[in-house]
């Protein structure tokens, strides 16, 4: 059996789920790392036996045997690294969010398509078990016309500091880190509309509040306290199938707690798909809700990032078409940029 062999570029957090997840596939070799901090690097490669290391991706991507890479760098890596990654002739599973903004990404979709290569985008949410049943739902019209969605992802306090929030490598705060997943999923499981009008507000009202205590957060591998980006969002989104999405997110907000929800309206039921999946019919004149039962074991981040990359590699060995091809990518960036110019001009902004 040929063992597709791949290399990580960006041995952050995020890389190690790529990682495991390779090294739970028979046919996968990790071959090789690259950051551009060379102890970093070094450690990730001894902890996962990798023979090759890098601190140029440029000098990596000079490896014949290199079939495909994960870029899993800062938000400003990944136009420059997969669009170098393209035209050296590797298939590119590049991180969400695709680019910084919709220009970056529509080059990339641009030189995917003349190198041939595959460019997945990393929605991993969309591998979810909750979003599986709620998509076969959707699809068998249980849920008839959905005409209305809401989703949030709101934290109290969880500014992540270091690269997210330093707009130069991140591009935005909770909307394009956070927003992309829960936007992303409400054009997946309605088949992919079209946005084609925003009108939205960001906050920058609270900053990082670094010198709060009693609550943990997530902190960046590299954390510094700078912060030039917005630390919430609200917007209404209009797709071209008539649905209509109310979207918010914060990083600090003075929130009882945080909140993680998404929420579909259908003129035939309704359906919840974070915090649970639940279903809202009609039955013999009543109003029903059920509960589907979900295997633990099948739930979760991390069978989340085991289905997306054993994904990635059945596209490259069985030309399986891809569940999150880079045009869903610059689709959801369309939609992010347009969240910031409304904000920034006060207006409705068309797509
Ligand atoms: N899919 C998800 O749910 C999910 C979750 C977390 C993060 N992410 C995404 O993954 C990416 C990385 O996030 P993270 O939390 O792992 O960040 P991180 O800071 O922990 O890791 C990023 C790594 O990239 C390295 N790097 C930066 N520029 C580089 C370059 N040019 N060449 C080589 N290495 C470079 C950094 O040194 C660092 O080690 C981000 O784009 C983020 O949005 C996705």
């Amino acid at each position: 059996m040929k063992k597709i062999k791949v290399g990580i570029i960006g041995a952050g957090s995020i890389s190690h789920m790529h990682t495991t997840s390779y090294k739970k596939l028979d046919n996968v070799e990790v071959i090789a790392v690259c950051d551009i901090d060379e102890e970093r690097a070094k450690a990730y490669a001894e902890q996962y036996n990798i023979p090759q290391v890098f601190t140029d991706h440029h000098e990596m991507l000079k490896l014949e045997e290199l079939d495909a890479v994960s870029v899993t760098t800062w938000n400003n890596g990944h136009a420059p690294l997969s669009i170098d990654a393209l035209k050296a002739g590797k298939h590119v599973l590049c991180e969400k969010p695709l680019a910084m903004n919709a220009k970056q990404a529509e080059e990339m979709v641009q030189v995917a398509k003349e190198s041939g290569k595959l460019l997945m985008v990393g929605f991993v949410r969309r591998f979810g078990e909750n979003t599986k049943i709620l998509k076969e739902a959707i699809e068998q019209e249980q849920l008839g016309d959905v005409y209305y969605a809401k989703t949030g992802c709101i934290r109290r306090w969880g500014n992540p500091g270091g690269w997210f929030s330093d707009f130069e490598r991140s591009g935005g705060g909770p909307v394009i880190d956070l927003g992309v997943h829960m936007i992303d999923l409400v054009r997946y499981l309605n088949g992919k509309p079209k946005a084609i009008s925003v009108t939205a507000s960001t906050f920058n009202k609270l900053g990082m509040k670094p010198e709060m205590k009693g609550i943990g957060k997530y902190y960046s591998a590299d954390y510094s306290t700078h912060n030039d980006v917005e630390d919430g969002a609200t917007a209404l989104i209009k797709f071209d199938n008539g649905l209509t999405l109310f979207f918010e997110t914060s990083w600090v907000m003075h929130v009882k707690q945080d909140e993680l929800y998404l929420q579909l309206y259908g003129d035939k039921a309704g359906a919840q798909m974070e915090p649970t999946i639940e279903f809202y019919g009609e039955q013999n004149n009543y109003f029903t809700s059920t509960t589907p039962l979900v295997d633990p074991n099948t739930y979760g981040f991390e069978s989340n990032f085991n289905r997306e990359i054993a994904h990635f590699i059945d596209c490259l060995v069985n030309d399986t078409p891809c569940l999150n091809p880079a045009e869903d990518g610059l689709e959801l960036m369309k939609i992010l940029d347009a969240i910031y110019e409304s904000a920034k001009t006060g207006r409705e902004v068309l797509i």
